[in-house]
């Protein structure tokens, strides 16, 4: 409705610049809002306001202008200018009903698709290899999976990038270690779970003796350089290493295989190139022996201008230079339109400098949008990062384990009669989906407190209540032994609670598209909690089973069936899994 709003506004403006009434160089940006209190319409802008200024016209004026010469529309009611010159718009309630209709008969819930979609390049989960993959992992993974789905179900095509850090100094360390263990005459079992152990030992290896140290840097550069040997073992420690990466992502029912991953090993051969285009554009300037890119607008402070390094004074490379090859890549061979980053915030400052550089060298086009898109740390309840009781970090897999458990007794202790394996299905789908659920329903941009309790919780915006408000509307239909498939009749809005219902159901298609554009897969879970909330007053105050007369009954059984399909789908975006009892 709101797009359909903006479209007439469009015209309307149109219209007043042919006629002479506006400048024909207007910077517009229409905005139109929900109202809070219905008294005063459905939607309402403040074009009249924002144009009126660069146009030097009364915004009342204007308004009245802009109503007149708005192209009819079957799904209005009326137009009312209200205070300094907003407009007021007044939906036809037939409109509303015949949304609620098109959305019921579509497979897709009235979701408007990507006109001109889109490839996008979701970048996320990215974890450094070599170690488990701990809590910190899981904010990258399941927001951007989250968000990858949305793009997904909008029609863009949607290519998703698994960064894996695979080329880095902890390699060398690894292997110079290996190398230790077998000159002493041992044969280290190359098993998961002694990875962690042995990247460990390797490490205060390498925190104690320099000359450790030293082997495990030329260890780097041997394999950098194409070492079969090195490479052979470095192939098996990244064997180990993706396949737990591949469990915890199943697991978790992330959408992510060993197909989507392109590792930083893979851009190895475009480094040098990376450096010869740098110094081609005329980018590189030599500081310290180190080769760097100074653009004008990044100075630290004292207003000194800042490096992005790219090539060390010894001939490595950087992270940086493994992401500006691989944006080209990007770009150039998957031909994306977008980039999303979805990284620790603490990474802004390497992106900024990443992207300016990479549209200034052009391996990214002036157009092409490269998005960081940030997120907080996870906490404990003392507000620290959170750790084990023994200050490590927590591992992934035995947290989902331990979110598994804890919903299954849960579960159990209110539904006790249920067989056992139904309790233990609960109790993955249940656990699962308030680990992921607690992080997709927080801002990103903030820090959250893990906390057990409340994201178990059968209240408030938490999974636990919303797979419940899915099950209490499949009820609805088991008790009745109903069909929701074979419903017909018109859709009548009489009581408060079905119209408030009614809109909140007609505003899924925007919300997936906010979702889309600013990478926020909260807003998504904001609108299912109100959702599944305003159900509840619509069931408390409306029978549905019992309504009075068959027409009634099956207008709210249709609209149960529509809120059902919506929460399933949402939850669906988020990779949430439902379950139809609980
Ligand atoms: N492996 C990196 C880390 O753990 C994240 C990589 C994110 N993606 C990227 N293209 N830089 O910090």
């Amino acid at each position: 409705m709101k797009a359909h709003i903006q479209t007439l506004l469009d015209s309307a403006i149109a219209t007043l610049q042919q006629q002479g009434v506006l400048p024909g160089d207007l910077k517009v940006s229409i905005q139109v809002t929900d109202t809070k209190d219905k008294a005063h319409g459905d939607f309402a802008s403040n074009l009249a306001l924002a144009l009126g200024k660069q146009a030097g016209m009364n915004p009342r004026e204007l308004a009245a202008q802009l109503i007149a010469a708005l192209p009819g529309s079957s799904q209005l009611d009326k137009t009312e200018i209200a205070g300094p010159g907003f407009i007021n718009f007044f939906i036809h309630s037939d409109a509303l009903t015949a949304t609620l209709e098109a959305m019921l008969t579509d497979n897709n819930l009235g979701v408007t698709k990507a006109e001109n979609p889109q490839t996008i390049v979701v970048d996320f989960s990215s974890p450094n290899l070599a170690k488990e993959m701990h809590v910190g992992h899981l904010r990258s993974t399941v927001i951007g999976d989250a968000v990858a789905r949305t793009l997904e179900y909008l029609g863009h095509k949607t290519i998703r990038q698994n960064h894996v850090g695979d080329w880095g100094t902890q390699f060398g360390m690894l292997l110079a270690y290996m190398e230790e263990r077998r000159a002493a005459g041992e044969e280290p079992r190359m098993v998961l779970s002694d990875l962690e152990a042995f990247y460990r030992a390797a490490k205060s290896r390498f925190d104690e003796s320099e000359d450790f140290a030293d082997r495990a840097r030329k260890m780097v550069v041997a394999l950098q350089s194409g070492d079969k040997e090195c490479l052979q073992l470095w192939q098996q420690f990244i064997d180990i290493s993706m396949s737990h990466c591949q469990a915890v992502y199943d697991h978790l029912g992330v959408n992510l295989t060993r197909d989507d991953v392109r590792a930083e090993s893979a851009y190895n051969d475009d480094l040098p190139k990376i450096i010869a285009a740098l110094k081609e554009k005329n980018l590189l300037t030599e500081d310290q022996g180190a080769q760097c890119v100074f653009l004008d607008e990044f100075k630290g402070r004292d207003d000194k201008p800042l490096p992005l390094i790219v090539q060390k004074k010894d001939g490595g490379y950087l992270y940086a230079t493994t992401d500006l090859a691989a944006i080209r890549y990007r770009v150039q061979e998957l031909n994306a339109d977008r980039i999303l980053y979805f990284v620790d915030a603490r990474q802004g400052d390497h992106f900024k400098m990443v992207f300016a550089v990479a549209k200034k060298a052009g391996f990214a086009k002036l157009e092409t949008r490269l998005e960081h898109m940030g997120f907080g740390t996870v906490n404990g309840k003392d507000g620290k990062p959170f750790k084990t009781r023994e200050g490590t970090s927590v591992k992934l897999s035995g947290l989902l384990d331990e979110a598994e458990k804890r919903a299954y007794e849960l579960v159990k202790e209110k539904n006790p009669d249920l067989p056992e394996n139904e309790l233990k299905e609960i109790g993955r789908v249940v656990g699962i989906a308030s680990v992921k659920y607690a992080d997709l329903s927080k801002n990103r941009n903030s820090d959250y407190i893990f906390d057990w309790d409340l994201m178990l919780s059968f209240d408030g915006n938490t999974a636990p209540y919303l797979l419940y408000a899915y099950t209490r509307i499949a009820s609805i239909f088991q008790r009745g032994n109903i069909d929701a498939e074979k419903l017909d009749g018109e859709i009548i809005l009489e009581k408060e609670q079905e119209t408030d219902l009614a809109n909140q159901l007609t505003k899924f298609s925007e919300v997936l598209n906010k979702v889309a554009e600013r990478g926020q897969p909260h807003l998504l879970c904001s609108y299912l909690y109100d959702l599944a909330g305003q159900f509840s007053s619509f069931y408390e105050n409306c029978p549905v089973l019992n309504a009075e007369d068959e027409d009634m009954k099956n207008s709210r059984l249709r609209l149960s069936s529509l809120t059902a399909n919506i929460l399933k789908q949402g939850l669906h975006l988020l990779g949430i899994e439902t379950l139809e009892r609980m």
